[in-house]
């Protein structure tokens, strides 16, 4: 992956001439919505809807349970742009192209972004259906030498060597964290740390066993490049996940992870996710 070289400047600015031609609204807040977490673009009223493979330059997303479109329209009145369905790392994408809709965002005016993510929980105090506001991120692939930002950097859309302490933003981790004591979620929200992997393996009992001594709270395959993306280029972020499954760190059980449980523990959790992230977007576009 990462043979090919990121998208220049005018290349995202085709895509977001194209949008902005497309839609009267002008978002300044941004969501990115994980695996079964994309009923939020269904309650946007007065929306555009545009099928990734309508928008010039946009990659097409593969995963069962990804609608792959985005959708601009009002949430509480606040106009937003939320992808319904992401590029990940396993389904070939090199890291960059996984995270150009946030370059295409940027260039359309956003300013702030939801993140939002199915995960596996690491933390043993962590239960499926538990909500975890992301304090900080673990680039594994980032150790590994591959980077969104890899290659020439454009100046346009930020510096070379981008700040990734505070990448996210503390206020508005500690007005999620009230909104969910205010919904009575006081039992589900938590904060941790967040790693990616590339997938689409789930992981060995000591790859876990790894990854709990580092730190880890919460496990999955997205958000980091995109995040790695958005505060290059200045937009504010918050990110949190689903805990859609716990993390098998024994050797001797039948049990093992799949991709329906993931989906059906986001089903369960639909309404209050929604919630969680209505709130949240009107706290952004208060200040
Ligand atoms: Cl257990 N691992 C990873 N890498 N991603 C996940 C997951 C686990 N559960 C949901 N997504």
């Amino acid at each position: 992956t990462g043979e090919e070289t990121p998208y220049s400047f005018e290349v995202i600015e085709e895509s977001a001439r194209y949008l902005l031609a497309k839609t009267r609204h002008r978002p300044k807040i941004g969501v990115i919505c994980g695996s079964g977490l994309g009923g939020l673009a269904e309650q946007l009223q007065d929306s555009d809807e545009f099928p990734y493979e309508t928008i010039p330059n946009f990659p097409v997303s593969t995963v069962v349970g990804h609608a792959g479109r985005m959708v601009i329209g009002l949430l509480s009145g606040v106009p937003v742009l939320c992808m319904q369905g992401r590029f990940h790392s396993y389904e070939g994408y090199p890291l960059w192209k996984c995270a150009m809709p946030v370059r295409v965002m940027k260039v359309m005016g956003v300013e702030q972004l939801v993140v939002t993510n199915a995960a596996g929980g690491l933390n043993p105090s962590y239960k499926v259906g538990d909500i975890m506001i992301i304090k900080d991120h673990i680039n594994m692939q980032g150790f590994a030498g591959d980077s969104p930002l890899r290659g020439k950097n454009d100046e346009r859309f930020g510096p070379r060597f981008p700040a990734m302490n505070n990448a996210y933003d503390r206020t508005l981790r500690r007005r999620a964290g009230e909104i969910a004591l205010d919904m009575g979620l006081a039992d589900v929200v938590k904060e941790g740390v967040y790693v990616m992997l590339g997938g689409p393996t789930y992981e060995t009992v000591a790859e876990l066993n790894l990854l709990r001594i580092l730190g880890v709270d919460a496990v999955g395959m997205s958000t980091v490049p995109e995040v790695v993306v958005a505060r290059h280029c200045g937009i504010r972020v918050f990110a949190f996940s689903l805990i859609t499954n716990k993390c098998i760190i024994e050797y001797d059980t039948e049990a093992k992870a799949n991709h329906e449980e993931v989906i059906e523990a986001a089903n369960r959790r639909k309404k209050d996710l929604q919630n969680l992230a209505r709130r949240v977007i009107e706290v952004m576009a208060e200040e």
